[in-house]
């Protein structure tokens, strides 16, 4: 039960999964209250203009608290998600220590508790996210962890991936994977073709994705387990997985905002804010994703927020670590970039990923009385220009400085408290 005072956001267009519809939306207690035509509150948020819908879901989010508070922690980067829109985020497992027992996804949960969006965490696969062996996932499952992945990391060991899908399905838990092969990766910093041949950098190929792709499909196959394709990048990796959709395998894709607007050909700057894992790719491997977005194969848009200090981001291209900011950004380089329908947008970046996390019982949900109040308003009209150095995080690698965009979020309302209202956060 929430005791902020009742309010109203009035004047808006909500949409939802249920549809779009213009109607003032009463917040109170923490719920949505009422949802019609001329309410009334003795407080009012203005949503004219705007679209007013679920809070945002990310389910790819990099936190690096425990251990690298000096480029984010849990604070920070849930400001910055609420400033995005986010009302819930799920933090990846490659910490320092990892988030691979009970004791750390304690810590973690510990930690979002005061922050300004629902914090949830993913868990490792395998012990410090080493590919050796199973993490204790059923301990970390009974404190509500519904995730699985060595993000960062895919699990190189075919037995063990097997292993660790059959012990998921007993859990009913979902296996999320970072395809990489590592073998053939080895000493690339961007995507192998005709940029990494032209500048001398060593190149990562579309294939190393690609196996790991195909295998966890067969293993998914095998096993009947759930498996989410985290940041999918390559045009084949997008075929496979519609394919293993349209066959009826319980298998679900993200595409972060970074792998729909950018290529390899950023890299000709050997400026390291364009370096990321996977990398950027071709304009044809743009192209499909952006295809996989329109026709359903790819249900999420998930950010990769990976933040990275600036001394880090200095370093030469093939010494600086890859990740790139995204939290304040997703949204509007999805309204910018993306020429889908809005209600396909949102399920994208709220009640699918909400599924995937395992939260669609608070969050995405429709906008209707009696469901949680969380909520995001969104000026789809406004321009603004990218700056690194105004956003809430604590680091500074965002590959947009200086981008026009068009669509801002003007208020944020997490459990029926604005915590972001006209663009400020409240706490
Ligand atoms: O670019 C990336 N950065 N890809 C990953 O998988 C990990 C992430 C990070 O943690 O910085």
């Amino acid at each position: 039960m929430s005791d902020h005072p009742t309010f109203v956001l009035k004047g808006g267009r909500v949409v939802d999964a249920r549809g779009e519809r213009l109607a003032d939306v009463v917040v109170a207690d923490g719920v949505v209250r009422a949802v019609g035509v001329d309410l009334s509150a003795d407080r009012v948020l203005d949503a004219s203009g705007c679209i007013v819908a679920p809070g945002l879901v990310d389910v790819h989010t990099h936190l690096r608290e425990p251990g690298r508070e000096e480029a984010e922690t849990v604070e920070t980067g849930a400001r910055g998600a609420a400033l995005g829109g986010y009302t819930a985020i799920l933090a990846m497992p490659n910490t320092t220590p990892a988030i691979d027992s009970a004791a750390v996804v304690n810590q973690v949960l510990e930690l979002g508790r005061t922050a300004p969006c629902d914090v949830y965490t993913s868990g490792a696969i395998t012990v410090d996210r080493a590919g050796e062996q199973l993490a204790p996932m059923a301990e970390m499952a009974a404190l509500g962890v519904r995730v699985f992945t060595d993000d960062g990391a895919g699990v190189q060991d075919n037995r063990l991936m097997r292993r660790a899908m059959e012990y998921a399905t007993g859990l009913g838990v979902t296996l999320a994977q970072h395809c990489e092969d590592d073998a053939l990766c080895g000493g690339g910093h961007m995507h192998e073709g005709e940029w990494s041949a032209r500048l001398g950098i060593a190149g990562q190929p579309a294939e190393a994705e690609e196996l790991m792709v195909m295998r966890d499909i067969a293993l998914a196959r095998l096993t009947g387990c759930r498996i989410h394709f985290q940041h999918l990048s390559t045009a084949r990796s997008v075929a496979m997985v519609r394919d293993a959709v349209a066959a009826g395998l319980p298998v679900t894709a993200e595409a972060t905002p970074h792998h729909f607007t950018l290529t390899h050909a950023e890299c000709a700057s050997y400026d390291p804010v364009f370096k990321v894992n996977p990398p950027l790719r071709t304009e044809a491997d743009v192209a499909a994703v952006r295809a996989g977005l329109t026709d359903g194969t790819i249900t999420a848009i998930a950010t990769d927020h990976a933040p990275h200090t600036p001394e880090s981001k200095e370093l030469p291209f093939d010494q600086a670590p890859p990740g790139m900011l995204g939290l304040e950004t997703a949204l509007a380089l999805a309204l910018t970039e993306l020429a889908l329908p809005l209600p396909v947008l949102l399920g994208a970046m709220s009640w699918n990923p909400a599924k995937v996390a395992g939260v669609d019982d608070v969050h995405g949900r429709p906008v209707a009385e009696g469901e949680p109040a969380n909520l995001c308003v969104i000026d789809p009209e406004i321009t603004w220009t990218v700056r690194a150095d105004a956003m809430a995080s604590r680091s500074r690698n965002s590959p947009y400085e200086g981008r026009e965009l068009k669509g801002r979020v003007r208020h944020t309302i997490l459990a029926g408290e604005p915590v972001v209202i006209a663009g400020e956060p409240q706490r």
